[in-house]
């Protein structure tokens, strides 16, 4: 298993040394080999090179089987002109693997049901979403994009344009997880006022003729965002693009309970695909072991799942992760977390890191 390493920045290089110590203890344990090639990414390379991601990297990750990504975004290149902004970085290894489909599993774990904001009542009926963002296209992406002037005026455009075949490829990822969850895709737009999103919803409606074991219906985004949390237990494969998908899964990231729970995988349309967890780089709690590992774990478990077809292996990971939260773990996104039977116990990022990696035995 040939892994790029690219911790970035913030609280993304202590996150990252928990998930690769969980994947050595795994790899121990079932007698598979790792090999790691660490590259920079973000600020941590604007640093050292003057560019967000440099050919080295590239040529790095293009040699490997899957790529481990920590976190992106440094408060100090906030103002810098768009070729040096640390995301350029993550944004362009998006593109230039290929990382059309994005997925972002929303569930609950039953440890830390207390933390969601929703109520008990909603939680009950069960949160368990696939989401699939759009990745490499829309508004992220398309020329024309940058500061123009307009009557004399300084503008600036972003430009949301879809084509049919970008569409089609993830719908018919979102489609086929959906055969195997419980059979419903619910796609997300804004066909009434984009254009872009018109073209997504009748290309969409095409892609379902050919499952027609699944049931498919379309909702509005600004209406997702409130059913999302009315009623999330109605939602099983969501599919929508790029930029309403960030803003969705963020929001379902706090359904869950803390944004630094939430892995997310992403499918490219050669190797290597690409793992990183959802959260940012938090640069207010970097360095100090505050930041909760099990975003970055979790995605090394997609990995296993996604890239190497370690169903079972995916499935060891997950179940620690449980158990160190049902013994009452948490680090401080997660303290308020109520512990059933047992007593909270705050760690840090390395202990529960270690926690997981003990419940692998
Ligand atoms: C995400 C992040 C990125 C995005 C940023 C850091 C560029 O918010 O992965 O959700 O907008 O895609
Ligand atoms: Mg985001």
């Amino acid at each position: 298993m040939r892994i790029a390493v690219l911790p970035g920045d913030g609280v993304g290089p202590e996150v990252m040394v928990e998930a690769q110590k969980t994947l050595d203890a795994l790899a121990a344990k079932k007698g598979f080999r790792v090999e790691y090639r660490t590259g920079l990414v973000g600020a941590a390379s604007l640093d050292k090179t003057g560019e967000p991601v440099t050919q080295d990297t590239l040529d790095m990750c293009r040699e490997c089987d899957a790529i481990l990504f920590g976190a992106i975004g440094d408060p100090r290149w906030d103002n810098a002109p768009a070729h040096q902004r640390p995301e350029r970085g993550l944004l362009r290894i998006r593109k230039e693997f290929g990382c059309f489909a994005n997925l972002r599993p929303i569930k609950v774990y039953p440890a830390l049901k207390s933390m969601s904001v929703l109520r008990p009542e909603i939680l009950e009926k069960g949160v368990d979403i696939l989401m699939f963002r759009e990745l490499t296209g829309g508004v992220y992406y398309r020329e024309p994009k940058g500061r123009t002037t307009v009557d004399g005026q300084p503008a600036a455009v972003d430009t949301m344009l879809y084509t049919e075949e970008e569409i089609v490829r993830i719908a018919r990822v979102a489609f086929t997880a959906a055969q195997q969850r419980r059979k419903k895709v619910t796609s997300v737009d804004k066909a009434n006022v984009l254009a872009s999103s018109q073209l997504w919803r009748e290309v969409v409606t095409k892609v379902s003729a050919d499952f027609p074991d699944v049931t498919l219906e379309h909702q509005l985004v600004d209406s997702m965002a409130m059913k999302l949390i009315t009623s999330p237990s109605h939602y099983d494969v969501v599919l929508t693009e790029n930029m309403f998908g960030d803003i969705l899964s963020d929001e379902g990231g706090v359904l869950t309970g803390s944004l630094g729970m939430l892995p997310s995988g992403t499918i490219s349309l050669a190797p290597p695909s690409f793992f990183e967890p959802v959260h940012g780089s938090a640069p207010d709690i970097a360095g100090q072991g505050k930041a909760n590992p099990l975003g970055m774990i979790l995605s090394m478990s997609m990995m296993l799942r996604y890239a190497f077809n370690m169903e079972s292996e995916a499935q060891e990971v997950e179940t620690a992760v449980e158990r160190v939260l049902n013994n009452g773990y948490r680090t401080p996104d997660i303290v308020h977390a109520r512990a059933e039977g047992v007593e909270v116990q705050l760690v840090s990022t390395q202990q529960m890191g270690d926690l997981v990696v003990a419940e692998l035995g």
